[in-house]
This record gives C-alpha cells, sequence and structure tokens, in this order.
C-alpha cells in the first residue's frame, strides 16, 4: 500500500522551515487552563503556526457539506474486517517505513498541558503514555522535568523498538512495552490505580470506534483515584477528514489512509460520551483550532483538534458524592 501523506496526520508532521513572522503569531487566545505562553516566534523546534483555542466546531463551507454528503459509500465490510485484523501490522508497517523520523517532538505538550509541567514545582510521578509511537511526546518531557517517569506502550513493535534505542531512553526512568490495548489487560503489565497520569495523544482515533469505550476503561484501571487523563485527537471536520477521497469511509467519522491505518474525527459530544461510559469525569474539553503555514510548500492549513482533561474520581470524592 502506498504510503500516507503528512498532511493526513496533523501538524507537527507537515510544518517545515517556516520563518515565523508575522503569520506565526498567536492570534486568538481565550483559552486558560491549557495555555500558559505562546509560541515563541524564535524557537524552531516548535510547531510555527498560528494558534487560535476558540472552543468552537469547525462550520463547513457548502462546498464542503456537499463534498461530506457525497461520500456515502462505505468500504466494504470484508474490508473493514481485514483492517481490523491487520491494525497491528499496518503500524508496525508505518514505522518500518517512515522510522523516527515521521512526527516530530511534541514541544507544544508543555505549553498545552500545564499538569505535566506545573511552574517551579516539579510533577513527580508516573506517567503512562499509551500509543507512545517512537517517543515523541515522553522524551521531550523527560527532559524538561527530571522528576517524570514514564511507562509507555505501543501497538507496533518496532515503534517499541525504537524507543528502547533512543539516546535518551533510561531504564531507570520508563519503561517501554508492547501491547495492544483492544485487547491486552494493562493490568497485568502495571498495578491497577497506580499511575498519576495517563496520556493518549493521537491514538484513540487508531482505534475502531467499538473499542474505544473498552481502551478507554483498560486505562481507567490502572490509574490512581484522583488521577488525569490528558488527551489530544483529531476534531471533526479536520482539514485531513475533508481531504479523503472517495473510497475511504469506513463509518460515520471514520476513515482509513492509503496506507491502511485508520483515523477517527471527534466531535466533543461523541469523545463526552465515550469518556463518561468508561467512567472518567470530564474536567476540561475543548476544541483547539490550529493554522499551520507551511511558507515552503505556499500551505496554510487550518486544523481542528479536541484536547481534554478527564478524571478518575477519587475515593473520597465518592463518599461525598453519596
Ligand atoms: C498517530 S500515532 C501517535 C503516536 C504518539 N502518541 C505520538 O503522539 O507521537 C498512533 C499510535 O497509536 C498506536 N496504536 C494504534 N492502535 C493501538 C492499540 N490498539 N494499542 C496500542 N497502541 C496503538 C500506533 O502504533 C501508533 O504508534
Amino acid at each position: 500500500m502506498a504510503n500516507s501523506s503528512k498532511e493526513d496526520f496533523e501538524p507537527d508532521f507537515i510544518v517545515t522551515n517556516c520563518a515565523c513572522s508575522s503569520t506565526c503569531k498567536p492570534r486568538v487566545s481565550n483559552y486558560n487552563s491549557y495555555h500558559s505562553e505562546p509560541v515563541s516566534a524564535s524557537n524552531d523546534n516548535e510547531d510555527c503556526e498560528s494558534w487560535d483555542f476558540q472552543d468552537i466546531p469547525k462550520h463547513l463551507t457548502d462546498e464542503e457539506k456537499v463534498k461530506l454528503e457525497k461520500d456515502n459509500t462505505l468500504v466494504t465490510e470484508f474490508k473493514q474486517r481485514k483492517l481490523e485484523l491487520e491494525a497491528e501490522k499496518n503500524w508496525d508497517l508505518f514505522y518500518k517505513r517512515n522510522t523516527t523520523k515521521f512526527f516530530k517532538d511534541r514541544h507544544w505538550t508543555k505549553r498545552e498541558f500545564i499538569d505535566l509541567v506545573r511552574e517551579n514545582k516539579q510533577f513527580n510521578g508516573t506517567v503512562f503514555e499509551v500509543g507512545c509511537g517512537v517517543g515523541n511526546f515522553m522524551f521531550p518531557l523527560m527532559e524538561e522535568d527530571p522528576s517524570l517517569n514514564f511507562i509507555a506502550c505501543d501497538f507496533s513493535k518496532r515503534a517499541v523498538q525504537f524507543v528502547k534505542e533512543h539516546p535518551q531512553y533510561d531504564a531507570e526512568r520508563c519503561t517501554v512495552f508492547h501491547c495492544d490495548a483492544t485487547k491486552d489487560n494493562l493490568a497485568s503489565h502495571i498495578l491497577p490505580n497506580s499511575v498519576d497520569m495517563a496520556t493518549m495523544i493521537f491514538v484513540l482515533s487508531a482505534i475502531h470506534p467499538d473499542k474505544m469505550v473498552d481502551v478507554l476503561k483498560n486505562v481507567f484501571q490502572v490509574l490512581k483515584p484522583g488521577g488525569h487523563l490528558l488527551f489530544r485527537d483529531y476534531g471533526l471536520y479536520d482539514y485531513a477528514m475533508l481531504r479523503f477521497a472517495p473510497g475511504h469511509k469506513l463509518e460515520e467519522n471514520f476513515y482509513v489512509r492509503q496506507d491502511g491505518t485508520r483515523a477517527y474525527y471527534f466531535s466533543k459530544e461523541k469523545l463526552e460520551s465515550l469518556v463518561t461510559a468508561a467512567g472518567y469525569d470530564v474536567k476540561e474539553l475543548q476544541y483547539v483550532h490550529r493554522e499551520t503555514v507551511n511558507k515552503k510548500e505556499g500551505l496554510c492549513v487550518p486544523r481542528i483538534f479536541v484536547q481534554g482533561k478527564f478524571t478518575k474520581h477519587s475515593v473520597q470524592d465518592q463518599v461525598e458524592h453519596k
């Protein structure tokens, strides 16, 4: 199967060599709890993008509405079953083709998940990253905060191996294992009620919608009471969703890329219903709008994500609610 293009994923993958002039200044910022400082205009490690925390869904143009309405032929059940059976293989092939070069380090997490890097205060705990890929989320955070320990897992054995071979991998501070979060009991790797924080960054979208609640429950059991799940993923009507040509739709808001990996595009309502069904309390849930500027390609790409903080209530909360 052909490679997916970088635009099929998210901005970390498509921004190149932006000179960060006026186009890369923050625009609207009515977003408080995740957001600390805007992107530094001179930091070329950051995503060079305009950013906008307006918590509103994306409105479709008439042309976009027509395109989505016309795209109503679903991939056959036979092919859909095959994609589900081969999901692990397809992600592994993705990392075979792209090695560690596809995703950029996710330096935006520090400014948006402020819980992870509290001002002048170390977090001093264990973070469990589900679907860690090659470690683009965890390694920048481990470098930033020496008090952080990571447990991480991924579906792709190659990705897990890349994490282990990473120059910053430190067996004293991180553990990584292979698993299928839809099937394997995470509590057989991690003590129940033990991790301070869990993260799912562009992972739930890769999982079949029928299995999403089970995956969220799987994570819930290893989270400490009072612990949070930090979440970021594709939002409904994201640019990548609108780019799919006919023949890629699996079901409502769920598509297959050229390389056989799949992507779901979440509305806030859908995500809220999934996480509450899995037992979490929704503390924060927002749409995040991004405008990625790629000067080299002359591209200005509007993206939309959903970002949230979901909590496993503590025993104390349960008593108080009685
Ligand atoms: C888009 S990548 C994101 C990787 C990483 N979170 C990051 O932000 O760089 C999605 C990841 O989810 C993993 N994944 C997909 N389905 C999974 C499953 N059932 N169990 C565990 N990991 C899974 C894939 O192997 C892939 O590494």
